[in-house]
């Protein structure tokens, strides 16, 4: 079975991914396996681009380049309306330190204080790119993107999920996604809606190279 690399740490992701490529030719390996395969770790891609489907193609194409196997990166956020699309490719590192989903739900309340119901919309966006090392693809990498919209509590709600979860409702679900958790979310997140646009055409690719 030939290699590809998804470029993440997250085993979560990285479980995910493996249940989707079931029954198709291909190990699905994350950046420790390449790690452990290499003898060297990979350097982290600098997650600069402005928008997220430029981040997904740029780290995808460093680990395909630097590997010599195909990748697929993903990158995601949330954009607020009533904040022209902030905090977007900042989303992680909205209140200064990477991850801190607290300090970033606070910031988030601040800046939509006073902002009434109606204006506070927002969608959470996932890009997913593949890079092919040997130049396989047409345009040398695919990508794919999914949104979910939503509306942004003046307070948070549920103790599932992550980041902006608690503050994100979803009316299709009726509950924030940390209300709903893992299940119900999976079925329509930005995260499920870019996998689903990807698929066939990551699917089409594989057929051929096979
Ligand atoms: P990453 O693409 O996994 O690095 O996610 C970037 C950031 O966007 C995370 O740190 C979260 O703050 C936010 N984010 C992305 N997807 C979700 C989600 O499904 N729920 C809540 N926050 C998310």
């Amino acid at each position: 079975m030939r290699p590809l690399v998804f470029a993440t740490r997250n085993r979560g992701k990285l479980y995910e991914l493996r249940a989707l490529f079931d029954g198709l030719d291909l190990e699905v390996i994350d950046l420790a396996e390449v790690a452990a395969r290499l003898g060297r770790e990979l350097p982290d891609t600098v997650e600069d681009a402005p928008t997220f489907a430029g981040n997904a193609a740029k780290k995808a194409a460093e680990v395909a380049a630097a590997t010599g196997w195909p990748a697929l990166a993903d990158d995601s956020g949330l954009e607020v309306d009533a904040l022209g699309g902030a905090p977007g490719v900042y989303s992680a590192r909205y209140a200064g330190q990477h991850g801190d989903d607290g300090a970033n739900n606070a910031k988030l309340l601040a800046a939509l204080a006073g902002v009434p119901p109606e204006q506070r919309t927002a969608q959470f966006r996932c890009a997913l790119a593949v890079a092919d090392p040997a130049g396989l693809l047409r345009d040398g990498v695919m990508t794919a993107e999914g949104v979910v919209k939503g509306v942004i509590l003046d307070a948070p709600r549920g103790t599932g999920g992550f980041g902006y979860d608690p503050l994100f409702f979803c009316p299709e679900l009726g509950q924030t996604f940390a209300e709903a958790g893992i299940g119900p979310k999976g079925q329509l997140s930005h995260r499920a809606r870019a996998f689903a646009a990807l698929f066939p055409h990551l699917r089409a690719y594989l057929a051929i190279e096979q």
